[in-house]
Formats: structure tokens, C-alpha cells, sequence
């Protein structure tokens, strides 16, 4: 299949000195979820490539366990922004001098990539020592979420930027950054490199990038300790994404540990708790979906997006939840989308063009289609795979695409950066064998 040839060699051409980048010139530098797919992906052809990409993420792990959503591993490069000197993350004593880092972390994808990796290496014993050895920082950086991040000990944990939930631009988060008000000085004088490099139209506008500058200097200021940052951040938000994640690759800790024979005592009292308040706390009746919750207006999340399909993934749902799940995503289908819209087409925010307002994104789909799979909901996991490829197929491997299929007739190429390692990742590890 030329596209699988293709595929491997825009990984290829993002590879660095151990890791990849998600794509030149927009994100020059290793993002942490984006490595995960990439070592999914990766591992089906050449898993010393696999390995070495999680080992490079590690190398920047924190000391309070933290893992950041971006490693700096080239200080020369300057075309991004923020960059590693405007996070000044050595303002926490345990942030490494190398590499540098954000003071943010994103989705913890890990657990749940290891076990796949593990699963399909299963004989090789080079694999089962690499996961031994990072098997204790994987569960420090679990630990870090629940100590730093979960102050009422719900086995939920809250995030305080938007760029932590991966779903940076979201209109999810509108409500609680509309919250936070920019006064003169209120922020440091800054540069925008985005804006630059890719269409203004899909990118944040300059009043939400203003709110991300001053959720990371409150960040700073508090030495991004979550503790202080729960009690002053404006946006602090148990999002329904983040938390089936970590929920999930809690259970791929558990099972790993009974294959390998490893400790994960620790594990299991923790995602007991997760599991039981995340179906009761984040499940919205009225809206049929998963929803995050903000526990600075102690409230749920009213809106339909991505991230309430991800539940499928984790196992968390009982039946008749899930068939609410399935059959909203049948609904779009039918309705003239590509699954899978990453936030809802009713809403008046929806924008099926702007970066996490409407487009589909790749490794969201990886996600939902492993969750339908799951719960035996063939045909739409079918439908899903099949969207994506078609997405791929004609508008290329891009970072993101348009959702409206009467829309996409008139397109040629996707959206965002192009050339994008988790796109070629995903759609690598779902077509494999073909
Ligand atoms: C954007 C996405 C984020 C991703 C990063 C690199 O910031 O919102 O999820 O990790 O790009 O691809």
C-alpha cells in the first residue's frame, strides 16, 4: 500500500536524534502524547525506534514524577513559542537542566502504549526489560497526577491549562477562560510563531492566546506546584478526556504487572476510586455523553465533545451508556460527518475548520475505535476506520481535517501541519496487516 510506504517515511523525515518531531516548522520539538502514538505506530515496523522515542520522553521526566507536554531538546531552535525560556521551568528544583521543558503535562497515554507494545512483543526480551526498567516511573508519573493534581482525593484529577488536555482550543474551556481578565501588564510582551506558520483561520484567536500566557505564568509562579495553582487558577477543570485516559492506562499498569510479575498494589487502590467517581461525577444524563467538571464553578461541563467518547476506551461505561455513546456517533455518520467531529455540530461554537472546534483529529480516532472494538460495536468502529482513511486518502497526512463531508468534496489537503507524525503513526498501527 503506498500510503503505508509513505506513512513510515514522513515519520522517517521527523525523526531527530532519538525521537520525533510532530512536524517541522509548527512543532519543532517532541510533544508527549504526539510521542506516544508515534511509538504505537512505530512499533509495528522497527521497535528500536519505539523504544528509544519513550526513553527520550522519560529523560525529561521531573522529579515530583511530572511528565512535560513538550521537551526542548534543541536549544537552538528558536521559531517556537513559548519556548523554553519563557516556561523557566527551572523555577521547580526538580525539573532536569536537560532537557528543557514546559511546566505542563498532557494525556498519559504511556500505560496504555506499553501494553500494546508488550502485547505484540510478547516473545522478545529486550522489550520485557525496557518496560521493567520504566515501568516505576510510569507509576510516578500516575502518582504525580493524584498527589499534585487531585486535592479532595475523588481519583480524579484536574488540569490547569488547556494545552495540558491536549484539546487545546476547545470550546470546552471558553467558559472558564472568559473568566480570566487581561489587564495592561497583566501578561509579559510576547511573540505569536503559530499565526506565522499556519492559517490564521485555524488557529486560536489572540484573545485566547493571551489567557494561555496567563495561565502559564500563574503556573511559574507557583513553580508549577499544583497545589498553590488549585487554589488561585481561574481554569481548573477535571476533564472527562484525561481522566478516562489515565484511567485506562491504569489498567494496562495492572496487567502488566501481572505478566511481568511487577508491583502495582499502588495502582489498583487508586483506580478503584477513579473508576467509581468518574461514572458518577462526569456522566451527564441530559446531554447522553461524558463531560468534564469545573471545580472552580462546581459544575459540569454542559457540552458534547471528543472527549466523552473516550470513556469507551477505558472500559468505564455499563451497557446501556455505551449504546448512548454509539449511537450518537452513528447519528453524525448518518447526518453527513466524518467521524468524528471533535466537538458538537449543534452547538453554535462549532466550527468544523478551527484547531478543536469541529475537525477530526487522527489519533482521537486510534482512541474510539479501539473503545468501540471493545464493546463489540463493529460496524461503527468500521465506519470510523473507514472516515479516516478516506480523510487521509484525499487530503493527505495532515494534522487535522474537516468534518463536514459536503465540505471536504471541495477540498485537496487537510488542515493545520502537514506531513504529521501521529497522523502517519495512526493510521500506520490501524491499517496494519493490510
Ligand atoms: C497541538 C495539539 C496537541 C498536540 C500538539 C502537537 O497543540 O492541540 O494535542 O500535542 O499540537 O501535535
Amino acid at each position: 500500500m503506498k500510503e503505508l510506504v509513505k506513512a513510515k517515511q514522513i515519520i522517517k523525515n521527523n525523526w531527530r536524534d532519538g525521537f520525533t518531531i510532530p512536524t517541522s516548522k509548527l512543532y519543532p520539538f517532541q510533544w508527549m502524547w504526539d510521542s506516544g502514538f508515534v511509538a504505537l505506530g512505530t512499533s509495528t515496523y522497527d521497535i528500536r525506534m519505539s523504544l528509544s522515542e519513550i526513553k527520550k520522553m522519560f529523560s525529561g521526566q521531573w522529579k515530583n514524577g511530572m511528565l512535560p507536554h513538550i521537551l526542548f531538546h534543541s536549544e537552538n531552535e528558536k521559531t517556537y513559542f513559548p519556548n523554553f525560556d519563557f516556561w523557566n521551568s527551572q523555577v521547580n528544583f526538580g525539573a532536569p537542566v536537560s532537557p528543557k521543558s514546559s511546566g505542563i503535562t498532557q494525556p498519559a497515554v504511556f500505560g496504555f502504549i506499553l501494553r500494546d507494545i508488550l502485547k505484540t512483543h510478547w516473545s522478545n526480551p529486550d522489550v520485557k526489560d525496557f518496560i521493567k526498567s520504566i515501568y516505576p516511573k510510569l507509576i510516578n508519573y500516575h502518582r504525580f497526577l493524584y498527589d499534585y493534581r487531585d486535592p479532595n482525593k475523588e481519583g480524579l484529577f484536574f488540569i490547569y491549562h488547556p494545552w495540558e488536555s491536549g484539546r487545546d482550543n476547545s470550546p470546552l474551556w471558553d467558559e472558564s477562560m472568559d473568566r480570566i481578565v487581561i489587564k495592561p501588564g497583566s501578561i509579559p510582551a510576547y511573540q505569536r510563531r503559530d499565526t506565522s506558520i499556519a492559517n490564521e483561520d485555524e488557529r486560536p484567536t489572540q484573545d485566547k492566546y493571551d489567557r494561555y500566557v496567563y495561565l502559564l505564568e500563574l503556573g511559574k509562579k507557583y513553580k508549577y506546584d499544583g497545589k498553590e495553582i488549585a487554589e488561585e487558577s481561574p481554569f481548573l477543570i477535571q476533564d472527562s478526556m484525561m481522566n478516562a485516559i489515565l484511567i485506562k492506562s491504569n489498567d494496562c499498569l495492572i496487567e502488566m504487572a501481572d505478566d511481568l510479575n511487577l508491583d502495582a498494589k499502588q495502582v489498583v487502590e487508586w483506580q478503584g476510586l477513579s473508576k467509581s467517581n468518574y461514572d458518577k461525577k462526569l456522566w451527564n444524563e441530559e446531554l447522553g455523553i461524558y463531560v468534564g467538571y469545573d471545580l472552580r464553578a462546581e459544575k459540569q461541563v454542559m457540552h458534547k465533545e471528543i472527549g466523552g467518547l473516550v470513556p469507551l476506551f477505558a472500559q468505564i461505561p455499563d451497557t446501556a451508556r455505551a449504546n448512548k455513546l454509539n449511537a450518537y456517533l452513528k447519528d453524525l455518520s448518518e447526518r453527513g460527518f466524518y467521524l468524528c467531529p471533535s466537538f458538537d455540530v449543534d452547538s453554535p461554537h462549532f466550527d468544523s475548520k478551527r484547531y478543536w472546534r469541529g475537525p477530526v483529529w487522527p489519533q482521537m480516532n486510534w482512541m474510539i475505535y479501539q473503545g468501540l472494538i471493545l464493546y463489540g460495536f463493529q460496524k461503527t468502529a468500521d465506519i470510523l476506520k473507514a472516515d479516516f482513511n478516506t480523510l487521509v486518502h484525499k487530503l493527505g497526512f495532515f494534522e487535522y481535517f474537516e468534518s463536514q463531508k459536503s465540505k471536504v468534496e471541495q477540498l485537496n489537503k487537510g488542515y493545520g501541519g502537514n506531513n504529521f507524525s501521529w497522523t502517519a503513526s495512526s493510521y500506520i498501527h490501524l491499517n496494519q496487516g493490510e
